[in-house]
C-alpha cells in the first residue's frame, strides 16, 4: 500500500472522530479517556491523544493509530481496515494518495498562506473591511482568534502574491482561490483572477487547525452576500461546523452546544462570552455534522433566526440531533433579531436568561403547531390532536406518556382521545425511531467489535439466528442490504466476521461468490461457512427465516442492553450522575414495555 494513502487517510480521519462515533469519549486535559472497549473494566484507564493521533490503554497495553483501532475494533486485518476508512474520509486508494506529491497537504499549505495574506491585508488598513468590522463592533483580539480578514478590490493581488511564492496557478485553481474567465485576454492568455474581491474573509479552519475553504461576506449585504468555498477533497460543507477549531473545549467544558445560523453570529456570541457555539454555514444541518458534534456534547440548544427561514431549519435540525441521540432544546431571540443582533444589544446574561427558558424537542414542536390554529374551533381541535399525536409518536413510549399528560391538562383536550390517536398510529411494536448514530456503547457489550469480552457462553439462540441469516444471505444476495442493518446484533465471533467478509464483497448485481467469499476468509471461518451452508436448511422459507431471526435477534440485543442498563444504575453514583441515572431510568422503563 503506497504511503500517501495511508499518510492521507491519517490527514483526514481525525483518530477522537473515528473512536468516538464507537466508544463515548470525555474530554480529559489534553486528551480524551474512555473504559477501554478492548478490555473489561469500570474506570476509564483508556486515553486518546489528538495532537499525537493515537490510543493507549493504560489497563491491557493495547495501543496503535487510527488504522491500528478499526483493525482491532472491527476485527479486520491492516488492508480492510485501510479500505473502510479510505472509503469513509474519501481518500483515493488508487491515487497513491495525496498524489505523487503530497498534493492535500500542499493544499492546506496553500489555504493558509491565503488566509494569512487576507488577515495582514486587514491588519495593513485603513481598510473598508476593517471599518466594518469595526462598525460591526468586532474587537482586534475577535478578529485574530477567528482569523479574519481582508481581500481588497483589485482582481489579481493574491495571484500577484502567489506569482511571488512560485505556487502552482493549476492548484489555486482545482482550490477555488482564482477563477478562470470564459473569454481569453487579448494577448491569447487565460484570463485568471481572484475569486474574493472587496469582502471580508472568514476562514474555515476544521478542529485539526487547517484552512480548508473560505467563506467572504460582501460589505452591502447585496446578493450574494457571502461567497463560499466550493466542496473539494478537503472541503465538505456537509461534514464542516463552523469555528469549532475555537469553540469546541468550550462545547465540552459547559458539556452544551448552540447552533446558530451564520458565522457572524458564532463570532459575536464567542465576543461576548458566550463561547461554547458553532453554525453550520447557512445550510439545513447534516447528519454529519451532528456525528461531528456528538464528541464534545450531547446537549444541543438551537438558536436559528426567527424568521420562517429559521423556524423551519429549526424543525429540521432538532430532528437531525434528536435522532442522533442528543438532548435537543430550541430558543430564538426576540424582536426580530438574529442572535449576533440580540446579544450585542441586551448582553451576555440577557442571552444566557433566554436560552434557560429553550423549549424541549416536542414542546417546541407543539408550539410551532399552535401558531394559526384556535382551539375554540372544532376542526382546529382535531387538527391540533392529530398533530400532537404524530409529534408524540416520534418519543418513546415513557416520554409520550408523559407528554399526552401534559397536553390533555394544559390545552383541555381529551386524555384518553390523544392516548388513542398516539397509539393508533404508531408502528407495530411502538418503539422509538433508531438514532441513525447509535448510543455508545458500554465497555462490558460482547459481539464482533469485541471477543475479549464476549460472555464465555455465547447464547444458543442468537447464534443461531446469525448463522441462519447468514445462510439466507448466501441463497438471495438481496438481503444483504438487509441484514447489514442488525451487524450490531452479531455477537457470534465467526458469524461476525463471515458477515464482514460478505458486506465488503457485495454488489447490488450480483449473487456472492463463494469462492472469494471462502478466500475472503481465515480457514476456520470457511470451515464454519460451509457448516453453514450444510447445516441450515432454506428451501424456499427465507421470508420467514429472516423475519424470525431478525426479532430474535432484536430480542437479545434488548435483553442485553437491559442487563447493561441494570449493572450501570449499579455502579452510577446517584447525584454525581442524576442525569444520566434517568435517562437510563426512562430507557429501561422503555424496554420492558417493548418486551
Ligand atoms: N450564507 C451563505 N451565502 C449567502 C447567504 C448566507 O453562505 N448568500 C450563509 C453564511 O454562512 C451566513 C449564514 O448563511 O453566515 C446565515 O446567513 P445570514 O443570516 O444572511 O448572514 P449573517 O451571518 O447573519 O450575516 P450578517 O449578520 O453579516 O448579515
Ligand atoms: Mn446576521
Amino acid at each position: 500500500m503506497a504511503g500517501n494513502v495511508l499518510e492521507e487517510i491519517k490527514y483526514k480521519a481525525n483518530i477522537v472522530d473515528v473512536i468516538g462515533r464507537v466508544v463515548p469519549l470525555k474530554k480529559a486535559g489534553s486528551s480524551y479517556k474512555a473504559c477501554c472497549p478492548f478490555h473489561n473494566e469500570k474506570t476509564p484507564s483508556f486515553t486518546v491523544d489528538e495532537k499525537y493521533q493515537s490510543y493507549h490503554c493504560f489497563g491491557c497495553g493495547e495501543h496503535g493509530d487510527v488504522i491500528k483501532f478499526v483493525e482491532k475494533y472491527y476485527n479486520l486485518d491492516f488492508k480492510d481496515a485501510v479500505k473502510q476508512l479510505a472509503e469513509e474520509y474519501n481518500v483515493d486508494l488508487s491515487s497513491g494518495g495525496f498524489g505523487g506529491d503530497s498534493k492535500y497537504a500542499k493544499w492546506y499549505e496553500i489555504n493558509r498562506d491565503a488566509a494569512l495574506f487576507f488577515y495582514k491585508a486587514l491588519r495593513a488598513g485603513p481598510n473598508p473591511g476593517l471599518d466594518y468590522l469595526v462598525k460591526r463592533e468586532l474587537n482586534a483580539e475577535t478578529c485574530k482568534t477567528f482569523g479574519l480578514g481582508w481581500a481588497d478590490a483589485e482582481w489579481h493581488s493574491l495571484q500577484h502574491h502567489f506569482k511571488e511564492t512560485g505556487t502552482d496557478e493549476k492548484t489555486l485553481l482545482e482550490l477555488g482561490i482564482l477563477k478562470k474567465g470564459d473569454k481569453k485576454n487579448d494577448d491569447g492568455t487565460d484570463n485568471i483572477y481572484d475569486k474574493y474581491r472587496e469582502r471580508v474573509v472568514f476562514p474555515l479552519i476544521n478542529t485539526r487547525g487547517k484552512v480548508i475553504g473560505f467563506s467572504c461576506r460582501n460589505l452591502t449585504g447585496d446578493p450574494p452576500k457571502y461567497i463560499n468555498s466550493d466542496d473539494s477533497p478537503i472541503f465538505q460543507k456537509k461534514n464542516y461546523l463552523y469555528g469549532l477549531n475555537v469553540t469546541r473545549n468550550d462545547i465540552s467544558k459547559e458539556d452544551a452546544v448552540i447552533l446558530v445560523e451564520g458565522q457572524m453570529d458564532v463570532i459575536s456570541l464567542w465576543q461576548a462570552g458566550v463561547k461554547n457555539v458553532t453554525a453550520s454555514l447557512g445550510t439545513a444541518l447534516t447528519e454529519n455534522q451532528a456525528a461531528l458534534l456528538q464528541r464534545y456534547t450531547k446537549n444541543a440548544y438551537l438558536c436559528y433566526d426567527a424568521d420562517a427561514a429559521g423556524r423551519k431549519a429549526a424543525l429540521r435540525g432538532m430532528d437531525i440531533l434528536y435522532r442522533a441521540g442528543f438532548n435537543v432544546k430550541v430558543f430564538h431571540v426576540t424582536g426580530g433579531k438574529d442572535p449576533d443582533e440580540y446579544v450585542k444589544q441586551y448582553g451576555r446574561q440577557a442571552f444566557l436568561d433566554l436560552m434557560k427558558k429553550a423549549l424541549p424537542f416536542a414542546d417546541y414542536k407543539i408550539a410551532v403547531l399552535l401558531e394559526g390554529l384556535d382551539l375554540d374551533k372544532t376542526e382546529d381541535n382535531i387538527r391540533f390532536l392529530k398533530g400532537t399525536a404524530a409529534i408524540l409518536r416520534e418519543l418513546s413510549p415513557v416520554e409520550a406518556d408523559v407528554y399526552i399528560r401534559k397536553v390533555a391538562e394544559t390545552y383541555h383536550v381529551s386524555e384518553g382521545a390523544l392516548r388513542r390517536e398516539v397509539a393508533s398510529g404508531r408502528k407495530a411494536g411502538g418503539e422509538r425511531p433508531r438514532p441513525k448514530y447509535e448510543e455508545p456503547v458500554p465497555e462490558n457489550e460482547p459481539g464482533p467489535k469485541n471477543e475479549r469480552t464476549a460472555p464465555a457462553k455465547e447464547d444458543a439462540e442468537g447464534r443461531a439466528a446469525q448463522r441462519s441469516l447468514i445462510r439466507i444471505m448466501l441463497e438471495k444476495s438481496a438481503y444483504v442490504p438487509m441484514v447489514k442493518e442488525y451487524r450490531d446484533a452479531f455477537t457470534d465471533p465467526a458469524a461476525s466476521r463471515i458477515l464482514f467478509a460478505i458486506l465488503s464483497l457485495y454488489s447490488p448485481d450480483a449473487e456472492l461468490d463463494m469462492e472469494a467469499l471462502a478466500e475472503a476468509l481465515e480457514p476456520g471461518d470457511a470451515a464454519e461457512l460451509e457448516a453453514i451452508r450444510r447445516d441450515v436448511i432454506v428451501a424456499g422459507r427465507d421470508r420467514e427465516i429472516f423475519k424470525d431471526c431478525v426479532r430474535a435477534l432484536e430480542k437479545k440485543q434488548r435483553e442485553r442492553r437491559l442487563r447493561e442498563i441494570t449493572e450501570l444504575l449499579a455502579v452510577l453514583d446517584e447525584k454525581r450522575d442524576a442525569a444520566e441515572i434517568d435517562q437510563l431510568m426512562r430507557e429501561l422503563l422503555e424496554l420492558q414495555k417493548s418486551k
